[in-house]
């Protein structure tokens, strides 16, 4: 088995469970066309967070890296019509491409894109009050995950989900002595949530298009 396997068959399945999608087939384009990294989630992955969203019925989404927007997409049409997700990015050229793509997807009612360092951004929801977020992704710079995943508890409600996206990257996060500061991020992240009473998680190794990696996926306790 090796990742030409783990690429057909998420095709494969992708065939058989999703249908032909223009809007976030477009997305995925104008987001690869406009220079971004490739680094989304995939589709298998982006409808794992659609219905993690239905199941938790969630009307408040948070996301810590837009990137073009493309998991946005997937998470925002989970929301009801009242619903709202608020998605947080660094870098102006990602956010202009993704709002286009929001809008393309008639999202721009239920999306709201922050621009700046996403601590920054989470610092401000709180000192504004927010209303606390049901489900929230974190899917930007790794070796703040731990920075994230403080600020992310305290915008969050007992049951609030969180997915955490890239903590296994080929195994990396077991070398103790990495030199790389987004493996630090994930093994400090790690401990975090291991001394965390308030969490409840589990860690799901992936291979498909992306590769070997994995997810986080974490409950707060209903107490
Ligand atoms: N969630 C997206 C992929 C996000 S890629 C998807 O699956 O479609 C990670 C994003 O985080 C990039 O766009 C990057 O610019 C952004 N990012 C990196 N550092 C950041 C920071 N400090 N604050 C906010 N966003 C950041
Ligand atoms: C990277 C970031 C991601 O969010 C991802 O899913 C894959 C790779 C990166 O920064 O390399
Ligand atoms: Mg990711």
């Amino acid at each position: 088995m090796n990742e030409k396997t783990w690429a057909e068959m998420d095709a494969y399945l992708e065939s058989k469970m999703h249908t032909a999608d223009a809007v976030l087939e477009a997305a995925r384009a104008d987001s690869t066309g406009a220079g971004l990294p490739e680094i989304s989630v995939t589709p298998s992955q982006g409808k794992l967070l659609h219905l993690l969203a239905r199941m938790r019925g969630a009307k408040r989404i948070l996301e810590i890296g837009t990137l073009g927007g493309y998991s946005t997409i997937w998470l925002a049409r989970a929301l009801p019509a009242d619903g709202r997700l608020v998605t947080l990015e660094l870098d102006p050229k990602h956010a202009k491409v993704a709002q286009a793509n929001v809008t393309r997807a008639k999202l721009a009612d239920k999306v709201e894109i922050r621009l700046g360092p996403a601590a920054e951004s989470l610092k401000r929801l709180g000192a504004e009050k927010a209303a606390a977020f049901d489900l929230i992704f974190i899917d930007a710079d790794k070796a703040n995950i731990p920075v994230y995943f403080e600020q992310s508890l305290k915008l969050s409600h007992p049951g609030t989900a969180m997915v955490v996206d890239n903590v296994i990257r080929k195994g990396a996060i077991l070398d103790a002595a990495s030199a790389d500061d987004g493996v630090q991020g994930v093994r400090r992240f790690n401990d975090l949530v291991a001394a965390e009473p308030r969490v409840s998680a589990t860690t799901l190794q992936t291979v498909g298009a992306k590769g070997y990696d994995g997810f986080a996926l974490l409950l707060v306790n209903r107490v």
